[in-house]
């Protein structure tokens, strides 16, 4: 959940660009994200964050050991300055696009973060994230040009609480070389060929795929992988665009074209001279 996010990681990317996301959803699953290239300062714009999968058709292991609909949920890592485009001024069809979806900062300390969800998969499969650019004229925490914006998106359940313990949404390995010498419900013990035995607690879920009396390696599977969600990250580049630069483009391409011009005249005039002093 983004929740266990804010409240273990205060900055959710690392120097490595991995999102904090990744260290408990460990399962990979691209996602897609979709915003312009440039905008104006002060202006209100969408990114579109699409996190596929079969919602309608595929159901997840849950804690309880029983089946249930995937839901998804997202992070937004903005530049300084930016940020969630508030209510009051968000345009109607954009409204409309979002469907209700909520969006909170990630932290006091970094209002440019944001997080979504979890929400059910069904409906927000495609996720609409209105995002208010900043003014560089007036905030001072913000600059034009180019810049850079990280997104994360995950579906399902996670592999790793944050108290460190596994969920049962995992894949579970012999700890070692052995024969199967019993299987008690969730538990599974392995004689190691030295005589010792260890008993393996595997969670509920996933199907145990060995039998008693069977040989096992270190790390061979004794579950099927229950897991059928993911996370997946993408990172945009967009523009800040500053009017002034605009206008003295267009100022130096009409600079351009009329000095271009005042050369053709200035050729016909010289041909006219040509022609009466009969070259
Ligand atoms: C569950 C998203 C960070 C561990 C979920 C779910 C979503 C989600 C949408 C619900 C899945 C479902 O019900 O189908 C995210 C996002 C994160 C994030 C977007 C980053 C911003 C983390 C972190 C941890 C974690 C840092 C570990 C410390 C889990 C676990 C579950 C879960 C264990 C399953 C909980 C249960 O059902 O018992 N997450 N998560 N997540 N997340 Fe995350």
């Amino acid at each position: 959940y983004p929740i266990y996010a804010q409240q273990n990681y205060a900055n959710p990317r690392a120097l490595n660009g991995k999102i904090a996301c990744a260290n408990c959803h460990l399962a990979g699953k691209e996602i897609d994200v979709r915003m312009p290239h440039d905008v104006l300062a002060d202006t209100i714009f969408k990114a579109q964050i699409d996190v596929p999968c079969k919602y309608e058709k595929r159901r997840q292991l849950i804690a309880d050991g029983s089946k249930a609909a995937l839901n998804i949920g997202a992070i937004a890592i903005m530049p300084e300055g930016w940020k969630l485009a508030p209510k009051d001024r968000l345009p109607k069809v954009l409204k409309k696009q979002m469907k209700g979806l909520s969006w909170s900062p990630y932290s006091k300390e970094y209002p440019n973060i944001v997080v979504a969800g979890p929400v059910p998969g069904s409906i927000y499969e495609r996720m609409v994230l209105p995002i208010l650019a900043p003014d560089p004229n007036t905030q001072k925490d913000a600059n034009f040009g180019k810049l850079t914006m990280y997104f994360g998106g995950n579906r399902g359940r996670g592999q790793v609480y944050p108290e460190g313990n596994q969920s049962n949404n995992n894949q579970f390995f012999a700890k070692k070389d052995g024969k199967i010498s019993a299987i008690d419900g969730l538990k599974v013990t392995i004689e190691g060929t030295d005589g010792s035995t260890i008993t393996q607690e595997v969670l509920a879920g996933g199907q145990i795929v060995v039998e008693v009396g069977e040989q096992v390696v270190k790390d061979d599977p004794l579950t099927t992988n229950p897991n059928v969600g993911g996370f997946g990250q993408a990172e945009k580049e967009m523009m800040l665009q500053d009017m002034n630069r605009v206008w003295a483009y267009c100022a130096l391409a009409t600079s351009i074209f009329v000095a271009q011009l005042t050369f053709v005249l200035k050729k016909k005039q010289f041909e006219k001279v040509q022609l009466a002093e009969g070259f």
